[in-house]
């Protein structure tokens, strides 16, 4: 694989970061020559990643490209460019459809998308990609997992799932806000907080069987303190209310 990426933000450079910490790894990265201090930052990284004169040099460089620049400039960057039909190209713009983006990187054959995320510079969060792709599928397995969906309404579903990162940790600053309150020192709280987290993060993994409701109950035990917060935050109709603001992105995401 010869990569190349057409917006050289953050994104782009958590894919680079990832990949080059893999142990052995070689691939040849061109990138594009903005952003102009990340791109400089990433060459002088790795010795396999080099700054195209332009972005349709990186497509004249590169068999696989991933498409990473803001939406808004989206539709004027890709037109200007010259693809090729044997080009794979994989578009991380959220909010452009796979179906717009493949007119506009014609005659490509190999049109996809993915939703990296930007833990990925640590191995870390599976990226979902649509349609399934075997070779974007390797890609992408190496730097964290992948899942593979078959169909756009499935993609968009699940993009969802990444509007909820700020409101986790809202919840996590909640607790943490409210034992400090108990005058817990700030540190002790935070450590405390983070531990128990990453223990109930591996929860679904020792159980693959149980759905969320289960672990939830799990730990509801009759009459206790679990049980008392969970019943007080859904009487106060606290999940519904994320329920509902899960739907108003979705048709945000869907561009409705
Ligand atoms: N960050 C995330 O968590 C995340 C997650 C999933 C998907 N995405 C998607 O990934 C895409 C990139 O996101 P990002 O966070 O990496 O954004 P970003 O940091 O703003 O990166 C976009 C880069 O594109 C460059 N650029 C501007 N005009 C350009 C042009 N004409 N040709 C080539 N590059 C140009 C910008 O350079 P300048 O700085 O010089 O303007 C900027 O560095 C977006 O479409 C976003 O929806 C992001």
């Amino acid at each position: 694989m010869k990569l190349g990426f057409v917006g050289t933000g953050a994104l782009s450079s958590a894919i680079v970061t990832g990949l080059k910490s893999l142990p052995g790894e070689t691939t040849p990265v061109v990138v594009s020559p903005r952003n102009e201090e990340i791109a400089a930052e990433l060459a002088a990284r790795y010795p396999d990643v080099r700054i195209a004169a332009d972005n349709q040099a990186v497509l004249d460089q590169c068999d696989t490209v991933m498409l990473a620049v803001r939406p808004q400039i989206a539709r004027e960057v890709l037109r200007e460019l010259r693809f090729r039909p044997d080009h794979h190209v994989v578009s991380l713009i959220v909010t452009v459809s796979r179906e717009e983006i493949a007119g506009l990187v014609a005659p490509a054959r190999h049109v996809g998308k993915a939703l990296p995320m930007p833990m990925i510079a640590r191995l870390q969060g599976a990226t979902i990609i649509c349609p399934p792709d075997p070779i974007v599928a390797t890609f992408f397995g190496r730097l964290g997992g992948v899942i593979e969906v078959e169909d756009q309404s499935e993609f968009d579903a699940l993009s969802v799932v990444t509007a909820t990162y700020a409101s986790y940790f809202k919840y996590l600053d909640t607790i943490h806000a409210w034992a400090r309150g108990q005058g817990v020192p700030g540190d002790k709280a935070r450590d405390y907080i983070t531990s128990i987290y990453k223990a109930l993060a591996n929860a679904p993994d020792t159980a693959p069987d149980e759905d969320f409701m289960h672990l939830a109950q799990d730990y509801a035990t009759r009459g206790g303190i679990n049980e008392q917060v969970l019943r007080e935050l859904t009487e106060r109709g606290t999940f519904e209310a994320f329920a509902e603001s899960l739907e108003r992105v979705h048709q945000r995401v869907v561009g409705k």
